[in-house]
């Protein structure tokens, strides 16, 4: 019998709305749900009559909202943007004092913090999640980054912990995911409050950009593998297979391993990959980040290299043409050791994502000063160790480092990455500079050892840049022998040179 009010709500049923609506009755809760298109809704809890908390089919927002018990839980998961307006304004008239809703999309961080207060001074509280996991996740157990109204969350807490992802408290290690009606027990949850109003979404979109440059950097060593060793795609699994035991150990890895090795259901003959146009889409959180990064001045290079190969990618006809016309060098195959060859693109592998996460750190150090957040950078590394897309093993070592230093400047500098980086760092500039050789785009390698040596520089040619500056627009400089804030300016063009204080 259903309880004559259900502990929570959930507007959209799309795939992830479904499935996290499973996932949440999986672990005891009664969930009512409602669809725009009403046969969406019976259909899905038609099919689904015995999961241990129950739902509730309802067909109106009025519906919906009346079949929650107080202060009411509503979780959206529909598309990020215009909709989620809309739906949050027909939600607002039925709605009391306190109640609470949950924004599950990929919602722009800025958004978040325009709806949190918005509702808030309507008496309304909201928290914007990221949900991430895709699909599986969100059945089986996503990593969850709930940002907004504190008190709100501790409403809302329950249902988020139980239905995560869990890890071992000790070592980070994912544990085993549950079947339909068996929920993981136990272990620490990916899902912990990230900070007020815009947070939780801000920490998602950095864990996207994070996912765009990691899946950018898999397809380097693919294409170098290809390139310079001359192997199939199924061979070339079998060594993203054999990295997967390694310190590369991560979701990403093992589903590529996969991918690589799957045979064409229509030719039968060929590598499922080969058959796959090469063409990257994009909804947009990469693209986020990578503005994100420029309006805030912190240099994340491999972000938008990530998105821009992508945008590459996509054009696809012109690239054809392209490669008609353009000469460089052809593919042709490496002359040296094919086993040191593989070891060093995993060096440069590994180094190049250990400056992508260091970048993704150092923009949500940025931001927490931007929107007076104080995130636990730490603790985002341990709820992004299991349930989401950017799983790593490398994630432990990452929450080590903030233990070690919860000041921590840059990744780089702790004494792990900074000893890792340094041992491996001989292969990633060899294989950098044979992918130059080659002809083999290799975006995030390549900007990922600048940003490196970029970052490790005392000195950089930005003295002649602000020579420039000052030369054709008076923009004024300071000296090496003076101290800083001076500011002087010269009349370059002047054969006396006469120098000024500006
Ligand atoms: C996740 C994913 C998920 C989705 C991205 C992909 O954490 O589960 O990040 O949110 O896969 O939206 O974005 P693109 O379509 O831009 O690749």
């Amino acid at each position: 019998m259903p309880k004559p009010h259900s502990d929570i709500g959930l507007i959209g049923l799309a795939v992830m709305g479904q499935n996290l609506a499973l996932n949440i009755a999986d672990h005891g809760f009664q969930i009512s749900v409602y669809n725009r298109t009403t046969e969406k809704t019976t259909k899905f809890v038609a099919e689904n009559p015995n999961t241990p908390g129950g739902l509730v089919g309802t067909t109106t927002p009025q519906e919906l909202v009346q079949s929650l018990s107080t202060p009411r839980k509503i979780v959206l998961l529909v598309q990020a943007g215009a909709s989620t307006d809309a739906v949050i304004d027909s939600l607002v008239p039925l709605l009391a004092a306190g109640d609470i809703i949950i924004d599950g999309g990929n919602a722009k961080w800025t958004d978040t913090i325009r709806r949190e207060k918005a509702l808030r001074e309507k008496g309304l509280r909201f928290i914007g999640s990221g949900v991430s996991g895709g699909e599986t996740g969100a059945r089986f157990g996503p990593a969850l980054m709930p940002g907004g109204d504190a008190d709100a969350y501790k409403e809302l807490e329950p249902v988020w912990n139980a239905i995560a992802a869990k890890v071992d408290a000790r070592t980070g290690r994912p544990l085993p995911g549950g079947k339909p009606g068996e929920p993981v027990v136990g272990g620490v949850p990916c899902a912990t409050y990230i900070g007020p109003d815009g947070a939780g979404h801000y920490v998602k979109m950095i864990h996207n950009g994070i996912e765009y440059g990691d899946m950018q950097m898999i397809c380097e060593a693919y294409d170098l593998i290809r390139g310079l060793l001359g192997l199939k795609a199924a061979e070339i699994g079998a060594v993203f297979a054999e990295w997967n035991q390694g310190s590369l150990d991560s979701y990403l890895i093992e589903i590529t391993a996969d991918i690589l090795r799957q045979k064409d259901p229509v030719t039968k003959r060929k590598a499922l990959v080969d058959v796959v146009l090469d063409t990257a889409g994009q909804k947009g959180t990469g693209k986020w980040t990578s503005v994100n990064a420029l309006d805030m001045g912190v240099p994340a290079p491999t972000v938008a290299e990530a998105v821009f190969a992508r945008c590459l990618s996509a054009i696809k006809e012109e690239r054809v043409a392209a490669s008609r016309i353009l000469k460089g060098p052809g593919a042709r195959k490496y002359a040296g050791g094919k086993k040191a060859l593989i070891q060093a693109i995993h060096d440069a592998l590994y180094c190049s994502k250990i400056c992508s996460y260091a970048q993704g750190f150092q923009l949500m150090r940025e931001a927490q000063k931007e929107y007076h957040w104080t995130l636990n950078f730490g603790s985002i590394a341990q709820i992004w160790r299991g349930g989401c897309i950017i799983r790593a093993a490398f994630l432990q070592k990452i929450t080590e480092a903030y233990g070690r230093n919860p000041r921590l400047a840059n990744l780089l500098l702790d004494p792990y990455f900074n000893q890792t980086v340094r041992k491996a760092q001989a292969n990633w500039r060899k294989v950098v500079a044979l992918a130059a050789l080659h002809g083999i785009p290799a975006p995030t390698f390549s900007s990922g050892l600048s940003y490196y040596d970029g970052y490790r520089a005392a000195r950089l040619p930005a003295n002649l840049l602000q020579a420039q500056r000052d030369y054709f627009g008076a923009h004024t400089y300071e000296r090496v022998d003076q101290p800083r804030g001076k500011f002087f300016h010269l009349d370059w063009p002047d054969p006396d040179r006469p120098q000024r204080d500006a």
